[in-house]
């Protein structure tokens, strides 16, 4: 069983799992298969949609003598006919709709092992949102211990190992953790389905946060019972990478259609607002005078095709880095998900979200309403303002919001105040909250779209975050040419401002003193003959840094990171590698996180590192596709890819 990341956005990944029957590209939704009525088969499903896994339950092939017999004689994939990865579920679910069933909870396990199940889950408890916190510890507990029991018989078969604990944020974390320890492959996250089934999507979003914060990062996630499309955004934003549900085939059977924005029923349309291959062949009359059941497979697979759609956008915008901007449109599509995202706004949220957020985007970063100023991205880059970046000047100017970058759209008077040799911080009253001049070309400062006039919690909050940003400090705000008449020409020249912005961007990405360190030395910076930005940094004829045109960010040259190296006490920027891969890494081949030994806890996805040896001896310099504990738990798949190494 191997699982790997590819690529990523906010807490949401793209990874490869590798099965004993193929490997899938996640996230993904595994339709379920009742073994008994196969409306559409496991191969046409693959065909038509790209299904590249499908989920049966073990507890009905277990019951029914016929199904059982063959499973066991022939395994799963034959019984189904589908030779992809499969996998079953254990009869927790039946045991919570119908009440008590007999079924031994070992047994299922094995049942599932010997039917050649690919991912086989144990028989976890459910738990029920109503129920008293000291009656969902009692359960945790028993689904604990099963899954120890469980993974005893595993055999070869991997083994889903399912998080409950009902509401209750605390007993979901434990309840993880502890399943974490075991030998476990496969983490679901369980007791959800009467969440979704009410809209209570504000717990949805603490159950998976909290489950998320006690499983271990290196080990694929699944969202029990979710198959509606409009919860997926958010879903793999927070860390799931598997859905599984029959509601494709239950809303087909009630001529309800799935959207990414919700649910249609067939009776109030006009027209069938959808291009499916299934809405272009038929208008709504013929479907309602179809026979019940082609008209149920009719809209099961138009349910399908939106299904697999959202979650190629899914993809798409993780690879793109716009998966916030996804979830917020979809958000805005429902008031209850929108309540949900309210939840992302509490400080330990927006703290436990950073830690995955890549420090860069590919694109800009769009406001789409009221909850974009809470991105995990944004928070980060006003902490880091606060923590990282130092004023120049005792007195700071401020200049209201302009098109981008802003040392273009205020040239004329930044001339001025040059001219004049002004000792004065320049700072933009933005959207974003404060931008000092320095880093006005900085991820996501330039990088943002907002309209001239956003909304009244957005401008009460960055009200907020400015204030914090200037108190006790010395501030004056430009209200015209007159505002430079108290200062007068002075003699002594102001700093170089391209070394203040090398300086500044340098503290905002690698650290506080991080600008000193590099530009210790007789400075040469070359720029772009086409638009005069800064290309290349030169430290006493050594290149140190070059700036990435897209995000005004840097990658560190081996010059630049010997300097930081140097500066920097260990293990800040670092990734420790093993001794023995040393020689790898020299060559320039990239770190697996199999051979991290340690790694820098500030570390963020997508950020620059110092790639050392076990004795703190730096021999490369690369980006990081991982943070801190997910290089400390994956076994498989790249944590650093190396760019430069000392040879
Ligand atoms: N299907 C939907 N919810 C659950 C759950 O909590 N546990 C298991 N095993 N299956 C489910
Ligand atoms: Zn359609």
């Amino acid at each position: 069983m191997k699982f790997e990341i590819k690529d990523r956005d906010a807490a949401g990944r793209i990874c490869k799992f590798t099965t004993k029957h193929g490997t899938i590209n996640t996230p993904t939704l595994l339709p379920v298969i009742n073994p008994n009525k196969m409306l559409i088969t496991p191969k046409e499903m693959k065909n038509l949609f790209g299904v590249e896994i499908v989920i049966t339950n073990s507890y009905i092939i277990f019951k029914d003598k016929k199904l059982r017999k063959i499973a066991l004689e022939k395994g799963v994939h034959k019984l189904i006919d589908f030779n992809g990865p499969i996998m079953t579920d254990s009869g927790t679910f039946q045991s919570y709709v119908y009440g008590d069933i007999k079924i031994d909870p070992i047994e299922i396990v094995e049942f599932q092992r010997d039917i050649g199940s690919d991912i086989g889950t144990i028989l976890d408890v459910f738990s029920t949102p109503n129920q008293k916190k000291s009656e969902v510890e009692q359960i945790v507990k028993e689904t604990v211990k099963r899954a120890k029991k469980s993974v005893d018989v595993k055999g070869d078969m991997a083994l889903a190992c399912t998080v409950q604990g009902s509401i209750y944020p605390d007993v979901r974390q434990i309840c993880a953790k502890q399943l974490s320890k075991l030998d476990s492959d496969f983490f679901p996250i369980g007791g959800v389905v009467p969440l979704m089934e009410n809209q209570r999507y504000t717990d949805l979003v603490r159950c998976i946060i909290y489950s998320k914060k006690g499983l271990d990062p290196s080990k694929p996630v699944h969202l029990f019972g979710a198959g509606h499309p409009l919860i997926f955004p958010l879903a793999v934003a927070l860390g799931c990478d598997f859905f599984d549900s029959s509601a494709y085939v239950k809303y087909a059977n009630d001529d309800r259609f799935l959207f990414p924005w919700g649910t249609e029923k067939l009776d109030n349309l006009i027209e069938l607002p959808c291009s499916c291959p299934i809405c272009s062949k038929y208008t709504k009359t013929e479907l309602l005078k179809m026979d019940k059941n082609v008209k149920t497979i009719e809209i099961a697979k138009h349910n399908l095709y939106i299904t697999f759609m959202e979650l190629k956008k899914i993809r798409n915008a993780i690879a793109q880095g716009n998966l916030w901007e996804l979830v917020e449109r979809r958000a805005n599509s429902n008031p209850y998900l929108l309540e949900a995202l309210k939840e992302l706004r509490k400080k330990e949220n927006k703290e436990f979200l950073e830690q995955f957020e890549p420090t860069s985007k590919k694109k800009a970063l769009f406001y789409t309403g009221c909850q974009t100023i809470h991105r995990p991205e944004v928070y980060r880059i006003q902490k880091r303002l606060l923590e990282r970046y130092n004023e120049s000047y005792d007195t700071t100017i401020v200049f209201p919001d302009g098109t981008k970058p802003y040392s273009v759209y205020y040239s004329d008077k930044i001339n001025r105040i040059f001219k004049r040799n002004c000792k004065l911080n320049i700072l933009i009253d933005s959207h974003l909250g404060p931008v000092p001049l320095e880093l006005d070309e900085m991820y996501p400062f330039a990088q943002s779209i907002f309209p001239d006039v956003t909304d009244k919690e957005t401008e009460e909050f960055v009200t907020k975050i400015f204030d914090d940003f200037i108190k006790n400090k010395n501030m004056i705000c430009w209200t015209g040419s007159a505002t430079l008449n108290e200062f007068q020409p002075n003699q002594e020249e102001c700093k170089d401002f391209d070394i203040m912005r090398i300086s500044a961007i340098s503290d905002m990405q690698f650290g506080k003193g991080a600008g000193k360190a590099i530009l210790n030395g007789k400075i040469r910076i070359v720029k772009s003959k086409k638009t005069s930005k800064i290309r290349n940094i030169y430290c006493n004829e050594k290149h140190v840094l070059s700036m990435r045109a897209e995000d005004g960010m840097f990658t560190l040259k081996l010059d630049g990171a010997k300097l930081l190296h140097k500066y920097f006490k260990y293990p800040k920027l670092r990734v420790v590698v093993d001794d023995d891969v040393s020689a790898f890494i020299k060559e320039g081949k990239s770190v697996f996180s199999k051979f991290v030994k340690d790694c820098d806890p500030e570390i963020r996805p997508f950020d620059e590192c110092l790639i050392v040896n076990e004795s703190d001896v730096l021999i490369a310099v690369g980006r990081c596709l991982l943070n801190r504990i997910e290089m400390l738990s994956f076994s498989y798949g790249m944590a650093v890819k190396t760019r430069d190494a000392v040879g």
